[in-house]
């Protein structure tokens, strides 16, 4: 049976081998490969699919406080639906990290195997940094978390109420952007995701078997043009806070005298 693989070397070079199966112990960790980059790919499509969702709630921003804070509020009436969402989401977070930790190690300590034909080219600079760029993403969801979910590093922010006594999700979010430090930090972490995003969704159609030249350009360009739109879906709300488009109830631009402490809020 004939089948490819890729791998990313130290020097940055992509390689892409065609192999004949091999046979005893070694057929088995192949496999077993395969099977961890399937995974791997699945588990980044399904972190991506959320990632869809989540910008296309937070764009309810723009409709205003009421739209945003019954978005969120409907989330939480899920109850344990909720609870199994957020159970399977971190299934597939915790199986990623897992298989990219796994994955580098077998990388780093692999063997020669035979070829049967080799080709190499320079390999991006997002597919030599994905660990670097996945980690930044982790930290960065560390904070996010504590910030927006956990309401721990602004407390004053997560404790309004709106006028039909919701969460008000949408001050929340309009005093933290407030802040240039995080607004900023938010926009360049949207960045780090998209560098880490386009390779990852390049890479998911080549684990499952797209190698031929127009196929895997496509695959390159929709992967792409999909991190793009979801960075600057999700980038527009910080940026639009700061631009002083996005606006707290009832508030107009000149009333917004200092970003940084909210406005006088
Ligand atoms: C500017 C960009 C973003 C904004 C404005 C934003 C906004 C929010 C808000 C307001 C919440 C809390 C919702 C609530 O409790 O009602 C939340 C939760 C969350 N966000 Fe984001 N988010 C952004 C980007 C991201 C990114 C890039 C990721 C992943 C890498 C992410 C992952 C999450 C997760 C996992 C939760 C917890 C969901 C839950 O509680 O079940 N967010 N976000």
């Amino acid at each position: 049976m004939i089948f490819s693989t890729s791998a990313t070397t130290a020097q940055g070079a992509t390689t892409t081998t065609a192999q004949s199966q091999p046979d005893g112990p070694l057929r088995g960790l192949v496999n077993a490969t395969i099977g961890a980059k399937l995974l791997m790919a699945l588990s980044g499509l399904g972190l991506a699919g959320f990632l869809l969702t989540h910008m296309a709630g937070n764009l309810q921003v723009f409709l205003g406080p009421e739209a945003l804070n019954i978005y969120a509020a409907k989330l939480k009436e899920l109850g344990p639906l909720l609870w199994v969402a957020r159970g399977g989401l971190l299934a597939m977070f915790v199986l990623h990290v897992g298989l990219a930790f796994h994955l580098d190690a077998l990388a780093r300590s692999a063997r020669p195997v035979r070829y049967e034909f080799e080709k190499t080219k320079r390999a991006s600079w997002a597919s030599r940094h994905m660990m670097l760029t996945g980690a930044l993403v982790a930290v960065f969801l560390a904070y996010h978390l504590l910030h927006f979910t956990l309401g721990a590093t602004h407390p004053d922010h997560f404790q309004g109420v709106d006028l039909a006594g919701r969460h008000d999700v949408h001050r929340m979010v309009v005093l933290g952007f407030r802040n240039k430090f995080l607004a900023v930090g938010y926009v360049l972490a949207m960045g780090l995701l998209a560098v880490h995003l386009s390779h990852g969704l390049e890479s998911l159609w080549r684990t499952l078997g797209v190698s031929s030249k127009p196929l895997v350009q496509l695959a390159r360009r929709l992967a792409i043009a999909l991190s793009v739109a979801l960075a600057f879906g999700f980038a527009a709300v910080p940026i639009c806070v700061q631009t002083k488009l996005i606006l707290l109830e009832g508030e107009s631009p000149g009333a917004v005298a200092n970003m940084d402490n909210g406005g006088g809020r």
